[in-house]
């Protein structure tokens, strides 16, 4: 095999990935858990050839240098040593998620390159071991290896910090409901964003208690069904992940006027009796987790606001798969 192209779609934490333990091998300082999402994704083509003189990176028709192909450099890297093959990979992905907006762009990408390359490579790897590989290149592209509801093992090692689906296909209502504020790309990476706050954040101690209480409690709400229980949850989670970023040192927020206009709005609708909840993610832009019954009422309240244009709903959608192989 010397090329592969793979489909890896979004996933959105309803319990947050913010801090690693170890940046080289991407270890999180906790367990997470997202909802994969069919509406936004990536298809990434991964070629090995001897003609190439370097490792080339193009997204959305545009090479790309520097910190990107870096990041993809590391997974071609672990690739090459698993495979043995000593060529140079061209990578082309297309993105249909709109880039560092916190809708997690890096997710969709790194499980459909981990995908794509392991493919071309020739190595037959394992799901777990697929979401190790992509864990290497982003944390939370880890989960996007699989589709539906799915749990982020922090694990004590390499070997044992891997994704694995709780619900792939999923059987009740549960839908989200993205709110474009703003796709410009974001002024502090999640990268940096969840060092700086471990590093100087007095609340990080708190916050891993808080993630394990609500791993446990989340599931609970899952094998129950309860969207409400799973919103009122990922709410809270955001929030107090986001209350870490305001008490770093310096404080920052990924919030803006727009972000918490949608946040009071969605707050009203529920205590009109609307049943929704957010979550915000390393960027502006809010999502809104609900039940399928109500989202004509969600869209009425939310459209005078936003636009109808930027308001985008999306099921649950499917783990990373391979589209060609040759
Ligand atoms: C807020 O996976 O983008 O979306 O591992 O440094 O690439 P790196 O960060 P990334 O962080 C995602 C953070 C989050 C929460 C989450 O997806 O769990």
């Amino acid at each position: 095999m010397t090329s592969a192209v793979a489909r890896a779609h979004t996933n959105i934490a309803l319990v947050k990935y913010w801090g690693k333990r170890d940046s080289e091998l991407m270890l999180p300082q906790t367990d997470s858990l997202s909802l994969t999402l069919n509406e936004f994704y990536a298809d990434t083509k991964v070629e090995f050839s001897a003609q190439l003189t370097a490792d080339e990176l193009i997204i959305d028709g545009q090479p790309v240098s520097g910190k990107g192909l870096k990041k993809v450099q590391k997974v071609l890297s672990i690739v090459r040593q698993m495979s043995q093959i000593n060529q140079f990979a061209r990578v082309e992905s297309i993105n249909h998620v709109p880039m560092a907006a916190g809708l997690a762009s890096s997710a969709s990408a790194f499980a459909a390159l981990a995908m794509a390359a392991s493919s071309a490579a020739g190595l037959k790897l394992a799901r777990r071991d697929l979401s190790r590989l992509a864990r290497r290149g982003s944390g939370s592209a880890t989960r996007s290896i699989y589709g539906g509801l799915v749990e982020w093992h922090r694990g004590v090692d390499d070997l044992t910090s891997y994704a694995e689906p709780i619900m792939e296909k999923v059987d009740f209502p549960l839908e989200m409901m993205a709110i474009l504020l703003n796709t410009e790309q974001k002024k502090v990476s999640s990268t940096l964003g969840m060092q700086h706050v471990v590093e100087t954040s007095p609340y990080y101690p708190a916050w891993c208690e808080v993630v394990q209480a609500d791993m446990q409690k989340i599931k609970l709400a899952i094998e129950k069904r309860d969207i409400n229980e799973i919103g009122h949850i990922a709410q809270t989670n955001a929030l107090r992940m986001h209350a870490l970023n305001l008490a770093a040192d310096p404080g920052f927020t990924y919030f803006n006027a727009a972000t918490l206009q949608a946040m009071h709005a969605i707050d009203n609708l529920r205590a009109s009796g609307t049943n929704c909840y957010y979550t915000m993610d390393a960027g502006p832009n809010v999502k809104v987790i609900y039940d399928r019954a109500d989202r004509s009422k969600i869209q009425a309240a939310l459209t005078p606001l936003f636009g109808a244009d930027n308001l985008v709903v999306s099921q649950p959608g499917p783990g990373t798969v391979l589209l060609d192989q040759k």
